[in-house]
């Protein structure tokens, strides 16, 4: 008897310091989870890569093999109830994210997601009433913000004055058909990125106008938009998928301070009427060479489980993602064409 009561504190112990860690769920051995979700989750000693799923064997197998996932499912309910874990990733495309991702809130699980947030704003909506009914911390993957040369740059125009003018650029030299066969449009799908940037820069929106045009193609192509914030700044979208190729780039200005970002190089800062007064590389903002560092992937991961283990209601929570696709809904409203 006594021995038994020894034992006791000693497994307790344990489990707790085992508990410690944040215990993750993967849905998808994809593209994204491949490159940069799971290599950001893999260099976290906090984090336990609980189990992973995916329909595909194959990529079920290589996928947990690189990354040393020892649970492995082709049913992600299986894995939920198996693993048991503190939150779920579902890393898939737009169309198919819905119905899981409702199932995950259902089950008062955290949530992680890449963008889009679902194929429209009404099932951005929807998630997000769950998740708040539920109580669940959720984000999605609108890694812009957690690019390292994007958040200095703004906190260094931002501590000169308020901003009073921000652009955000986007193009694409897009030969294919629709995306994911027409499930979801370009705008929502992938130019959301410029249209989240925009809100990340100036908050929340008052009003908007726009021109959406189909260049050549029968899908929406080319958008143009000029969007009023409440704290007065004014934001111009520039994101057209019929140019010469992708150049995605952001420029931040205040009375006295401007900063050009092209985040897959570096940003030029012009201050006190001092053109190229600070020249910040991509990497040198990301004190790491790595693309999932220096392009805000490690950054959005780091900060879902920070969230995780304060309570903290992640920035891109679903409920903030709703703003962003209300805005791309204000965006097609708003087209003078
Ligand atoms: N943030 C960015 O810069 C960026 C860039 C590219 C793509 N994305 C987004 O990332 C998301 C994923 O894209 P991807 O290219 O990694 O996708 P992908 O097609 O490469 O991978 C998706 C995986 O999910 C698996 N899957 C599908 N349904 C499943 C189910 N029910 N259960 C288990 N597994 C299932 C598939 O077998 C596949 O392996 C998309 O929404 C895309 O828009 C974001």
């Amino acid at each position: 008897m006594p021995a038994k009561k020894k034992a006791a504190p000693a497994r307790a112990s344990r489990k707790t310091s085992a508990q410690k860690k944040v215990r993750l769920a993967l849905i998808g051995a994809g593209g994204m989870a491949n490159t940069v979700h799971y290599p950001s989750l893999a260099e976290m000693d906090d984090v336990e890569m609980a189990g992973l799923c995916d329909l595909v064997e194959d990529k079920l197998h290589a996928t947990a093999d690189k990354f040393g996932i020892e649970k492995r499912f082709t049913s992600y309910q299986e894995m939920i109830e198996e693993t048991a874990p503190d939150g779920v990733y579902v890393l898939m495309p737009p169309h198919h994210l819905f119905d899981i991702v409702i199932d995950v809130l259902s089950r008062g699980l955290h949530c992680y997601i890449e963008k889009p947030p679902g194929v429209m704003s009404e099932q951005t909506r929807q998630m997000a009433n769950l998740a708040e009914a539920k109580g669940v911390l959720t984000m999605v993957a609108f890694n812009r913000r957690f690019i390292p040369l994007m958040q200095q740059c703004k906190a260094k125009v931002t501590q000169v004055g308020p901003l009073n003018q921000v652009v955000s650029t986007f193009y694409k030299w897009h030969t294919g058909g629709p995306y994911y066969n027409g499930a979801i449009d370009v705008l929502s799908c992938d130019a959301v990125h410029a249209v989240d940037a925009l809100r990340f820069f100036g908050g929340d929106v008052v009003d908007c106008v726009s021109a959406v045009r189909s260049l050549g193609k029968q899908f929406a192509t080319s958008f143009t938009a000029m969007v009023e914030f409440e704290s007065g700044a004014i934001g111009v979208l520039l994101a057209n998928w019929q140019t010469g190729g992708r150049v995605h780039t952001f420029e931040l200005h205040a009375a006295g301070a401007s900063a050009f970002i092209d985040p897959d190089d570096k940003a030029i800062l012009n201050l006190d009427n001092q053109l190229a007064a600070e020249v910040i590389t991509a990497n040198e903002a990301a004190g790491r060479e790595e693309k999932y560092h220096s392009y805000g992937f490690f950054g959005e991961n780091r900060h879902f489980v920070d969230c995780i283990k304060s309570g903290k209601l992640p920035e891109t929570h679903f409920g903030d993602a709703v703003k962003t696709m209300e805005l791309v809904d204000m965006i097609y409203a708003s087209s003078f064409v």
